[in-house]
């Protein structure tokens, strides 16, 4: 344990999540009160618990990022809990329907768009307000290998991964006279359920998930440091985004993908 994020208060979407609940658990042990923010409540507030248990304040909240009332609720709850602005918000919710563009529909189109960027639009909505408050903020958005290269496949998912390369220029040249930072992450093949799994928001079959071994070393391959990432090295690279190590960083993307997107 040490103190890189002490005194700062996080919220993170997709906090139940593979890599949502890695960056929880390390911004926990430096010291943040982190809000653990998902659609299952259930995992959300487990994490939660165990978190507390570590001696930070620590809160799960029911968010669906892709609806701007919920976003006003969650935001209140954090802050109303910790009785203090949240001064950090990382993105890590997100959703894939991996079909082609022959296969993608208007529904999946919508909804990858709404899960992908425009929750990113609405959260920064909801904090920049505490940030002011707090007289600075760090806004972090999760991208992919979408974000530099689109190519064949899902295009809803390209053009939303593409579309933070916007955002967080947008966002961080609209906020920096408020000492409000953002920075776009983007990790290359990471070993998470988001890749192995047939959940709602990123539904998975033997053809697509990394369970089928041919799958994981296609991707194994493709990252030239020779190993799919993990859940701990982007959770890494958060902490640093988010602490003032990276105070000088705004507006730009951090690839953590061991080459992949060379
Ligand atoms: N795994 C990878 O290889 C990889 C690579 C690059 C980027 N990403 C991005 O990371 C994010 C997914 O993270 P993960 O790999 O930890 O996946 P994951 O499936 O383990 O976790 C995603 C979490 O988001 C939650 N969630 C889904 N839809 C939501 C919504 N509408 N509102 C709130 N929460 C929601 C889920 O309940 C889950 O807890 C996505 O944005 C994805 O594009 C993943």
């Amino acid at each position: 344990m040490s103190d890189r994020l002490s005194g700062r208060h996080a919220l993170i979407t997709g906090g139940a999540g593979s890599m949502g609940s890695a960056t929880a658990r390390l911004y926990a042990s430096e010291g943040a009160s982190v809000c653990v923010a998902d659609v299952d409540l259930v995992r959300a507030q487990a994490l939660a618990t165990e978190l507390l248990e570590l001696g930070n304040p620590a809160l799960g909240v029911e968010l669906d990022v892709r609806d701007s009332t919920q976003w006003q609720r969650a935001v209140t709850a954090a802050e109303t809990h910790f009785d203090q602005p949240v001064d950090i918000l990382c993105h890590l919710a997100g959703a894939n329907f991996r079909v082609s563009f022959d296969e993608q529909t208007e529904q999946m189109w919508r909804d990858i768009l709404d899960a992908n960027l425009t929750a990113n639009f609405l959260g920064t909505k909801a904090v920049v307000a505490g940030m002011r408050r707090a007289g600075r903020g760090v806004i972090l958005h999760v991208g992919s290998l979408g974000s530099i290269r689109q190519g064949a496949g899902s295009p809803a998912y390209g053009v939303s991964k593409a579309g933070l390369v916007a955002l967080t220029r947008s966002t961080a040249a609209s906020y920096a006279a408020d000492n409000i930072r953002c920075i776009l992450i983007s990790p290359g093949h990471v070993d998470t359920n988001f890749l192995r799994g047939n959940d709602d928001h990123s539904p998975n079959d033997w053809t697509t998930s990394i369970e089928n071994p041919d799958n994981y070393e296609r991707r194994r391959q493709a990252t030239p440091l020779g190993r799919l990432c993990t859940p701990d090295d982007v959770a890494r690279t958060f902490l640093f985004a988010a602490s003032d190590d990276a105070s000088m960083i705004t507006g730009s993307m951090i690839t953590v993908d061991g080459g992949a997107g060379i």
